[in-house]
């Protein structure tokens, strides 16, 4: 069913293959090993580094026994601060406001454990690791500081990476005289490991000043010109490539030491070199969610309406770099409130840096504010969910602004419709399964905002009816090469089987960072501007051509699709592609295209997918252990490219909600500083067996304003209402608030 949708030009239509359920256009790919991840690749002469780690988080290393490393027989090169060639930009300066302060051995001083400490260039993967094992550091140690109250509390310059500043709105104090309830939270959340399938793998070659790599990356373009910064040539130098990744959840957005040194190692040595980084190595240097200390403070009337929400967000940063969990941002957006306060400090602890991990500030901060509003709503004797609708916003909390769209509210109903929530008594411990199990169900509410970047996309139509877009994408599991294909397909009104689809190359033009869950709206509508343009070209030449049917046509009453010009007012007059450019004896045209939002749009609208999330616990009444038995979401998010995609993004967003709830959590020993959990044994991830039963609906929303094709975004919401529906699910069951996530067992004895 293809919709008319008026495009720059009025030439192309979405909707013939953009909303269609189609499976991943590279599943085969994947589900064979075709695909090629970076660290694939093997190009000849290559060389294998592995970098030393240290042991301790805080001192300086006195002592390394190079001299048993390069005696190894296989080591080529050995890389600590005394013989590191000099790079073109100090890696503790920030170039941009998405650059990171890294460690690429720019002295001897330790600043975390797991810090690259010296790197050891191999013939083979065994050698560089028996290399790196005889470098036997000594250290100079000083005291880790870990956790909250070991560390340094500051106000940050800065809160996450563009993020609205703290707010103030109306007067708390009048808010909380206006109160019949009073409710004050203090959540803790852990710090989180991103640790997708693929650990951070980089492959670098030089030939002469020109540097190919295969690195996986979010930013592709961002990245280029960063890497190029540091080796002194310009980024036009650079080739980046990244088809594949396997998992980025925003680690693979930021420039990190171990891919500089292992371009430098390349340099030395003047051969290709891989460094793939080891699963406990993934606890260091290549980011991670830092944990948070939270309060909330609610005040709620007779009426049951909010009269204020207070907020104050601690988030745990590194001793040298400023990048905080936004978490207090999540009470701006999203329920009416006369005062809204919210506040933001850091605490200087000694740990890599932290950085954007899936839902960054959302995740934590919305964990925070549901589970609140769970015990704001029990003090006013209400339902939840009741609750929630009761302190509906109808124009954005933060701004006033109208929203570009909001069905929340037909996802509350839908959702609680699809759960069975009716009928849920008020008092915890009242219902138990068959099998003697306590039951609770809990809720929480979704939000996660709409961001756009800038990007370009080039779009050809041949000669033999098939077409080419290029776009530097980013396929990082969540099917952007099946997704956009379909806007590109219905951008020059062909069928997506005859669109050959070129993307994760930084040869390509920019297609912006695959990030923010705005990565198919800011690509795609590069995409389907590009394709637009192509179509008004082919037009131009139709509707000039007196052997053709469009001819006097004008540009404006034509339309293309299904690989053919249509006139607009009686479609039943058209021509196909190939009879127009083979008449003009053309080989292909193209069409260039950008995507942003339209600015006055940006001014006047508050934009963000919206949903919830209803979740069914069953607690064992003497273990205490906690099982999720359902999670059932519902969220609107503005026009669905691919509703099968799109569910598979918020089910995975919800699993990973479970996880923050239950399962993830980076320990560190406060003795040390060392993380002693840094491998899958005992990071726990959720696991099928954990999720029996997880399902997303997607309620229907036309957004005009968002941006032209009303995309908003799906890929971080999902976690948002998770965490605090089962929180709210687990006190239902058994009558205990937890306020430390993930919810251990020892917790609720
Ligand atoms: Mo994401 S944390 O925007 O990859």
């Amino acid at each position: 069913m293809a919709e008319t949708l008026e495009f720059p030009t009025g030439h192309v239509r979405l909707g013939s293959n953009a909303g269609q359920p189609l499976t991943r256009r590279d599943g085969m790919l994947k589900v064979t090993g075709a695909a090629t991840y970076a660290a694939d690749n093997r190009p000849a002469g290559l060389l294998h580094a592995v970098y030393a780690v240290s042991a301790i988080a805080r001192g300086r290393v006195t002592f390394l026994d190079v001299a048993a490393a390069k005696a190894h027989p296989g080591v080529v090169e050995v890389i600590t601060p005394a013989n590191r060639p000099p790079l073109a930009r100090n890696p503790d300066e920030k170039a941009h406001g998405f650059s990171w302060r890294i460690e690429a051995l720019q002295n001897d001083g330790v600043r975390y454990a797991g810090q690259p400490i010296a790197v050891v260039v191999a013939e083979t993967l065994e050698a560089a690791n028996e290399g790196a094992r005889l470098l036997a550091p000594r250290y100079e140690v000083e005291p880790a500081r870990i956790g909250h109250d070991r560390g340094e509390v500051f106000d940050p310059p800065v809160v996450g990476v563009g993020a609205e500043p703290n707010l103030t709105k109306g007067d708390a104090e009048v808010g909380h005289r206006a109160a019949a309830h009073h409710v004050d939270v203090d959540i803790e959340t852990p710090l989180h490991y991103h640790n997708a399938l693929e650990p951070h793998a980089i492959v670098a070659e030089w030939h002469g000043d020109r540097l190919t790599l295969d690195v996986p990356n979010q930013a592709i373009a961002i990245a280029r010109s960063d890497f190029a910064g540091f080796f002194g040539v310009p980024a036009e130098n650079v080739e980046l490539r990244s088809p594949f990744i396997g998992g980025g959840f925003g680690s693979k957005a930021i420039l990190n030491g171990p891919q500089v040194l292992c371009i430098l190692a390349a340099r030395m040595t003047n051969r290709p070199v891989k460094l793939v980084l080891r699963r406990d190595q993934m606890f260091g240097p290549v980011g991670h969610r830092g944990g948070t200390r939270q309060r909330l403070s609610l005040g709620v009337d007779e009426g049951g309406h909010l009269t204020v929400i207070e907020h104050h967000a601690q988030s745990t940063t590194s001793s040298f770099d400023d990048f905080l969990e936004p978490a207090a941002n999540a009470s701006h957006n999203l329920y009416a409130s006369p005062a809204i306060l919210t506040r933001h400090t850091g605490v200087r602890i000694d740990t890599g840096t932290p950085g954007p991990m899936r839902a960054p500030g959302e995740a934590s901060g919305s964990a925070a504010l549901e589970c609140a509003m769970d015990e704001a709503a029990e003090a006013a004797g209400l339902d939840p969910l009741e609750f929630r609708m009761r302190n509906y916003a109808e124009t954005d909390p933060a701004t006033g602004r109208p929203f570009s769209s909001k069905a929340l509210r037909q996802c509350y109903a839908e959702g609680a419709k699809q759960f069975g929530w009716a009928g849920r008594p008020l008092a915890p411990r009242q219902m138990r399964d068959e099998a003697g199990h306590l039951v609770g169900w809990g809720v929480g509410s979704s939000l996660f905002p709409n961001p756009m970047f800038q990007a370009e996309a080039r779009a050809v139509l041949r000669a033999d009816g098939t077409g080419l877009v290029e776009i530097s994408a980013v396929e990082m599991g969540q099917g952007a090469l099946t997704a956009l294909a379909q806007i590109a397909a219905d951008g020059l009104g062909i069928d997506v089987d005859k669109l050959e689809f070129r993307a994760g190359s930084s040869e390509l033009p920019d297609g912006g960072i695959a990030g923010g869950s705005g990565h198919t709206a800011t690509a795609g509508n590069a995409i389907f501007a590009a394709g637009s343009d192509a179509m008004g070209r082919l037009a131009d030449i139709a509707t000039q051509d007196p052997a053709s049917p469009l001819f006097g046509a004008g540009n404006a009453g034509v339309v293309a699709r299904g690989g053919r010009l249509h006139r607009a007012d009686d479609e039943s007059r058209s021509e196909p592609y190939t009879a127009i450019l083979d008449r003009a004896g053309l080989d292909h045209v193209e069409g260039h295209g950008s995507g942003a939002r339209n600015p006055a749009d940006a001014e006047d609208y508050a934009m963000f997918s919206h949903g919830v999330v209803f979740a069914e616990v069953k607690v064992d009444p003497e273990l205490y252990q906690v099982r999720v038995s359902r999670l059932v979401g519902a969220f609107a998010a503005g026009r669905i490219i691919n509703p099968r995609l799109a569910k598979s993004q918020l089910t995975g967003g919800m699993i990973w909600g479970l996880g923050f709830a239950l399962h993830e959590e980076g320990v560190h020993d406060p003795r040390t500083g060392r993380p002693m959990n840094a491998d899958f044994a005992g990071y726990h991830v959720p696991v099928n067996a954990d999720a029996p039963s997880v399902e997303a609906f997607l309620v229907e929303e036309d957004d005009r304003h968002v941006n032209a094709l009303g995309i908003k975004g799906v890929g971080e919401i999902g976690i948002t209402g998770s965490v605090g529906a089962i929180a709210n699910a687990v006190w239902h069951a058994t009558g205990v608030r937890v306020h430390r996530f993930p919810i251990h067992i020892e917790a609720l004895l």
